[in-house]
């Protein structure tokens, strides 16, 4: 059975059968057509992507169990691989699993038969996140390629922002990065442009991704409430260098007035919400293509 657990598991070609059939979904609904059995494990708190997932699942038909991590007997000193094991034998299709360690799914990958979507681990990988985000930025501005996408605050932390750095390269767009002051070209991934200059930065570009500062993260090039605000918080005064055009995204949990203004979230440049809306197709489109792989 197929995983998703870095966007790299997937070829350009098969982002964009998830992309056609997400708009598939948009356009005509999501098809109640499966018959699968879907687990949720998420071992750090979420809105959007586990109520999404829950959604999705079921508008497909699937039946669904959001397993409440705080009854789990791992509390009681199960190791997180029998968990898994446990789970194996009762047969589900596919686990949906947000864990705090980056790069724990690989190994859990090897406990289970069925497949595994990454929900976010650590500071690693969140790849819907990045398949909702593409997929939002492509339906307003139709074509992606060539774009410049601007993806600024709290980058080294930011699963969202690896994954992100990752898909809009790999669909051509022109990936820019202003981030912690300390952060070097050398940390970048080849083909990204690291920024001193947030003006500088914003200027030609058509999309802007805004990040949550990763406070439960910070182990090092540690930054204040008041800092990232001063240094990151997009308003009024930043937004003057940029093409009327451009548009604001952030994949959620915004902090108002730490990473957007309270009246920039208002715009309807700002597409947090319509990110939300589309990532019950985007998860949905996700959970039919690995059923079906
Ligand atoms: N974007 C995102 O992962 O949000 P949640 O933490 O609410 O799931």
């Amino acid at each position: 059975m197929r995983s998703l657990l870095n966007i790299f598991d997937l070829t350009k070609d098969e982002i964009f059968q998830i992309f056609d059939l997400a708009e598939y979904y948009v356009k005509h609904g999501i098809k109640n057509s499966l018959n699968k059995l879907v687990f949720s494990l998420f071992f750090e708190p979420s809105t959007r992507t586990e109520a999404s997932f829950c959604v999705a699942a079921k508008k497909l038909g699937c039946i669904t169990d959001k397993i409440n991590i705080q009854n789990l007997s791992t509390k009681k000193g199960e190791d997180i691989k029998d968990l898994i094991l446990t789970f194996n034998q009762m047969k589900p299709d596919l686990m949906i699993i947000r864990h705090f360690e980056s790069g724990i799914l690989q190994v859990l990958k090897n406990y289970c038969d069925c497949g595994i979507v990454n929900a976010g681990d650590g500071i690693n990988q969140h790849p819907t996140q990045s398949l909702i985000d593409a997929f939002t930025l492509l339906c307003v501005k139709e074509d992606i390629k060539d774009l410049e996408v601007l993806i600024c605050g709290d980058v080294i932390n930011s699963r969202v922002a690896h994954s992100d750095i990752q898909i809009f390269k790999m669909l051509g767009c022109n990936v820019k990065v202003f981030c912690h002051p300390t952060v070097t070209q050398d940390e970048m991934l080849p083909g990204v442009k690291l920024c001193n200059n947030f003006e500088e930065a914003i200027c030609n570009c058509d999309a802007v991704i805004m990040l949550r500062m990763q406070k439960e993260r910070h182990k090092t090039r540690l930054i204040c409430q008041e800092e990232y605000k001063n240094l990151f918080c997009l308003d009024q005064k930043k937004l003057k260098f940029a093409k009327d055009s451009i548009v604001i995204m952030h994949p959620g949990p915004v902090n108002r007035g730490i990473e957007i203004c309270p009246d920039v979230l208002e715009q309807k440049n700002c597409l947090v919400l319509k990110q939300v809306m589309y990532g019950v197709y985007i998860r949905a489109a996700v959970i039919s293509f690995l059923l079906d792989s």
